[in-house]
């Protein structure tokens, strides 16, 4: 029997454009899932999926979630012909669409697999195990997800798109920041999204080598701003690189109906986080009194919001 965690993270900037080897910045959250395994008689493994989520998104997931936990038990090679595992999820993290609710849940699962089976497997091993299980969900995943929730923190986060490692620096923010996360209660396809992308990309080439050297300016001013614990500067651009998701289509409507919610109730600045078109819209307030009352007008409108502290 084995236990493992895994933490939620938020991306505050460059989701999509990391897939394409840009600078992103991501914070692991305290939420976090837990795996637990237990080894019993039979072949083959069953799972127990108790965490919490949005409606609907486990159900949508479903397919992938399976073929994660098969991914992982491969590239462990886990023996499941002469044993049978037990697996099941709990935590207190939700799931949902931005969250990084897949990779919290592989990250927690070669966890209690290394513990299970006394793998001695470090971080960099879980991570890549974690990595092979969000190829289910991602298609081509960047590997940020799996990254922030192995090794939480603050992270700046560069894919090597030849195949090396990725660059990973832990960020040491000046400042504690208050963040209300909202939720569209939309789940959204990352595949799907991410393919969009990659389409629009090639048919207009011009147009995005633009936007991604405007974006790469702006993950450059935002790591400063983090060390420095700048909040008007990253709230500012925050809502830069929001323009710049909706430029690359990735936001929704409701995404923005909640970014406007949010900056209309005292955000120094907001934008969608993780795949979009749904999800999750996160917004920076510069003390815990703004920070309860964005969450509360939020919530006033139906929405849910979970107040969060990151850096
Ligand atoms: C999803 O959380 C983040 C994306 O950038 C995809 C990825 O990085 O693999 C949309």
């Amino acid at each position: 029997m084995g236990t493992g965690k895994g933490y939620g993270k938020t991306i505050l900037f460059g989701e999509h454009f990391v897939v394409y080897g840009l600078p992103a910045i991501a914070s692991a959250l305290g939420s976090y899932t837990i795996a637990d395994v237990k080894v019993v008689e039979g072949n083959g493994w069953v799972v127990d999926d108790q965490r919490p989520a949005t409606p609907g998104y486990k159900k949508q997931k479903y397919d992938q979630a399976m073929q994660s936990i098969q991914n992982i038990i491969d590239y462990l090679k886990i023996d499941t012909k002469d044993q049978k595992l037990d697996i099941s999820f709990s935590g207190d993290l939700i799931a949902a669409s931005g969250v990084g609710a897949s990779a919290a849940q592989c990250t927690s699962l070669a966890r209690a697999f290394n513990d299970t089976f006394n793998l001695y497997l470090d971080d960099e091993k879980i991570n890549e195990a974690a990595y092979e299980g969000e190829k289910s969900y991602h298609g081509t995943p960047s590997g940020i997800d799996n990254t922030a929730s192995t090794y939480g923190g603050l992270i700046w986060f560069k894919k090597n798109l030849t195949g090396g490692k990725n660059t990973m620096d832990l960020l040491q923010a000046r400042k504690k920041m208050h963040l209300v996360i909202a939720n569209t209660r939309i789940t959204a396809s990352t595949t799907e999204v991410v393919a969009d992308v990659r389409q629009l990309k090639e048919k207009n080439s011009l147009r995005f080598e633009k936007i991604f050297d405007e974006y790469e300016n702006l993950a450059k001013k935002a790591k400063t701003s983090l060390i420095n614990g700048d909040i008007t500067m990253i709230g500012e651009l925050m809502n830069q690189n929001h323009k710049l998701l909706q430029e690359i289509t990735v936001s929704g409507e409701l995404n923005d109906k909640l970014v406007d919610m949010a900056l209309q109730n005292g955000a120094v600045g907001a934008k969608m986080t993780g795949t979009g078109r749904g999800g999750l819209v996160i917004a920076l307030a510069e003390n815990e009194d703004d920070q309860i009352k964005i969450a509360n007008a939020v919530e006033n409108k139906g929405f849910d919001a979970w107040k969060t502290m990151i850096g």
